[in-house]
């Protein structure tokens, strides 16, 4: 099989993003823009990737790791520039040199492999992977002569205006035969309309060389939409969000109402969880089977069991296991990982602590640096005092412990298996086990009150 390789484009600044974010580090359903890209070209089957970087160099680096070799260009001369930097990587290379923006979030690896595969099939040396637009405003555009067959490329500032109305876009994706691309680059000059190099004057060049240029026009245009702007990365977060809602509900998944359900390109679902309106999930969270996620929920990279039940409650960094429930109204704060059949009920907030399965947590509590045990009762107003001012402190609480109303747990304290602590306590000393802790002033009736006042 013919060896195939990658070049991604990703060094400009994205001036028209107006943003001090590098414009493929912005994120399309909570992944950058660039890494949708590698996504794609990894699937696609490609033997090594070369990514062009410039622009916040370090900070793509950091975020692509070691999934691609990378080439600096120091200053953003085009992108037939950018694509020259790659040469110490590919030059001798034999194969099909894939060129691809890391501005197109939406390309897909099927779509890929059909460029790769058209290319194939016709014997090209250059193949462009082109969609019709509706509106072709800002893209370079598809000349082709009176046969049909490819021409060159022109880019909207220098068309003319019959060239501008042509609707065939570049959509800055390319099969190259891998050295004539570099030999042909040798070749693009810069005296166009920004003073740029670009790559898209090589097809031209090779024209003339009376190599076989062609085009693949993809069914699906919306996927070739490159983003420059933040309309467009709205408009490309639409899609995304579309296509990744239709994947879930095609899985077994119920989303009530998917245009005003968010979730990731990273996160999973289980069969049979039902998701309501303005529910986000969000970053690496994974949902289990026969979830129920309530309205105005959101959960960022968590675990959730089967069998979960979220009401209109925040979730973060934490676990919840099977068959535990939350809400409405909590919150999960880092850290805290919620037990098999634990309920949290309302207006409860959780921070870096551990519950025992089955404990109940149920109305107005604050858990902070806190370990848990089994089937504990946590009565109502509840806090754990974890915080002196300067230093967090943890408290225990053993198996079966009932802890009544409006206690104050001062920290740090244990409070060990089957005891009890008496409602309105603050507990600042450890409770043996099996026995009950009463921390409050003794109440006194003063009998005859009413008629000690005047009336
Ligand atoms: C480019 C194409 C245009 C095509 C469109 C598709 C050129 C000259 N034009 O235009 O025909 O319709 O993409 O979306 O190629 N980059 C570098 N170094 C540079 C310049 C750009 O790495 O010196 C990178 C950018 O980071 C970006 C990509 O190349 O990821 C495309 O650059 P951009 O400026 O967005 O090109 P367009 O104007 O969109
Ligand atoms: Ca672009």
């Amino acid at each position: 099989m013919t060896q195939r390789y990658a070049i991604v484009l990703a060094a400009g600044q994205g001036s028209r993003m107006k943003s001090k974010l590098y414009k493929v580090l912005h994120p399309v359903a909570g992944k950058p823009m660039v890494g949708h890209v590698i996504d794609q070209v990894e699937a696609a089957g490609t033997e090594k990737i070369v990514t062009i970087v410039g622009y916040g160099a370090e900070k793509v680096k950091d975020y692509l790791g070691e999934r691609t070799e990378y080439a600096l260009q120091e200053e953003q001369l085009g992108t037939g520039h950018a694509v020259v930097q790659a040469e110490m990587h590919l030059k001798d290379k034999e194969g099909i040199t894939l060129v691809i923006c890391g501005d197109t979030p939406l390309l897909t690896a099927e779509t890929l492999n059909n460029l790769f595969t058209y290319h194939q099939a016709q014997n090209a040396k250059a193949t462009i992977l082109t969609a019709h637009a509706d509106d072709p405003t800002g893209y370079g555009r598809v000349i082709r002569n009176e046969n049909g067959s490819v021409e060159k490329i022109v880019e909207q500032k220098d068309a003319n205006p019959s060239e501008r109305l042509v609707q065939e876009i570049n959509t800055g994706t390319y099969c190259f035969d891998n050295r004539l691309l570099f030999e042909a680059l040798s070749q693009v000059g810069n005296d166009n309309a920004q003073g740029e190099y670009y790559l898209p004057d090589v097809i031209e060049i090779l024209k003339n060389q009376n190599e076989t240029v062609d085009a693949y026009k993809m069914p699906n245009e919306a996927e070739g939409m490159g983003v420059n702007d933040r309309v467009a990365l709205a408009e490309a977060t639409l899609l995304m969000r579309q296509r990744i809602n239709r994947m879930h509900m095609q899985n077994g998944v119920t989303l009530i109402d998917p245009t005003t359900t968010y979730i990731d390109s990273e996160v999973t679902v289980g069969a049979d969880t039902v998701i309501e309106p303005n529910v986000s999930l969000k970053g690496q969270t994974v949902i289990g089977e026969d979830c129920f996620i309530g309205a105005n929920s959101e959960v960022l990279n968590s675990t959730l069991g089967d069998g979960v039940r979220v009401t209109s409650s925040t979730i973060k960094d934490s676990i919840m296991e099977k068959a535990s429930n939350i809400g409405p109204y909590s919150h999960l704060r880092p850290n805290s990982r919620v037990g098999e059949a634990v309920h949290i009920g309302n207006f409860v907030e959780i921070k870096n602590a551990t519950i025992g399965a089955t404990t109940k947590v149920g109305h107005l509590t604050y858990v902070g640096d806190a370990d848990l045990g089994k089937n504990i009762n946590i009565g109502c107003g509840t806090i754990f005092v974890n915080y002196d001012g300067k230093n967090k402190h943890r408290t225990t609480v053993g198996d079966n412990v009932f802890i009544g109303c409006n206690a104050n747990l001062i920290a740090p304290l244990m409070v060990e298996k089957n005891a009890y602590i008496a409602a309105g306590s603050t507990i600042t000393k450890d409770v043996p086990t099996e026995s009950m802790a009463i921390g409050r002033v003794r109440q006194e009736n003063k009998l005859d009150y009413f008629n000690k006042l005047p009336h």
